[in-house]
């Protein structure tokens, strides 16, 4: 059964019409987070269908900005047999200077601030020799390693917590030994052959991150 509204003889009240076109105007700007550049003017209040929930706003909403971005380097410092990841570049020079460490490239794209659905990576460094970066999402894992000894070296990024907005799983792999190490990478093939050929531990997903190749393939708007 329908229902009809039974006041429309009644003229609307002032005050919530402003609050009203106010509020889409909020909305609005909302919607314009990335890729779908909604131009404000084009609109009037009346017929502005970028109110209508769709599947495309809610995505817009729930996902973090692209072009905020940034690439999350990979250096192998072999000084100290272990993998370093840092989204910049001074520390990137800092460690190839000082380590003679090998730069590997981008081991993905992550978010510099917190962005919407994202939660920090931390980065933990240990204070024995050999040293060893170990990078976490989950804080009370975090505290465990901070109790056995390690410190708090800084917060890498932002990245999601579960799979959503063309993200894809960063693999974490533990060499578990004095000189301890940990890979993270989004490639199946660099997991299973740190696993099968290099004496590596799987240790689950550490969290997911965006892919420098789901820009390639134009994935990341659709
Ligand atoms: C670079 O390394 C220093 C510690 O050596 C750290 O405090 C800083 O947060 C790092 N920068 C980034 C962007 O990770
Ligand atoms: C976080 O780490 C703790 C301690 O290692 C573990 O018990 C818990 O299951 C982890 N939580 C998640 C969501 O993985
Ligand atoms: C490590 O950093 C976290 C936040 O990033 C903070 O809550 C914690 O108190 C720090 N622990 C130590 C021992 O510095």
């Amino acid at each position: 059964m329908l229902l009809y509204p039974t006041c429309l003889h009644h003229p609307p009240p002032l005050l919530p019409v402003v609050i009203g076109i106010g509020m889409r105007a909020f909305i609005t700007a909302i919607f314009t987070v990335f890729c779908v550049v909604l131009s404000g003017s084009a609109h009037s209040p009346g017929i502005d269908e970028s109110t209508i929930p769709t599947l495309a706003h809610r995505t817009q909403e729930t996902c973090g900005d692209n072009a905020d971005l940034v690439p999350l380097f990979e250096i192998d410092a072999t000084s100290l047999t272990s993998h370093i990841y840092t989204t910049s570049n001074v520390n990137v020079s800092k460690y190839i200077i000082d380590d003679t460490a090998s730069f590997l490239g981008v081991a993905a794209l992550i978010f510099p601030f917190s962005e919407p659905s994202t939660v920090p990576l931390f980065a933990l460094r240990g204070t024995g020799t050999p040293s060893a970066y170990f990078y976490t999402t989950n804080a009370t894992e975090r505290d465990e390693v901070l109790a056995q000894g390690w410190q708090n070296w800084t917060t890498t990024g932002y990245i999601y917590s579960s799979q959503i907005c063309g993200s894809v799983p960063l693999y974490r792999l533990h060499y578990i030994a004095a000189n301890t190490d940990y890979i993270y990478t989004t490639s199946t093939a660099t997991r299973d052959d740190a696993i099968l050929n290099q004496g590596f531990t799987y240790e689950g997903i550490a969290g997911y991150v965006m892919q420098l190749s789901s820009f390639l393939t134009g994935a990341v708007c659709s």
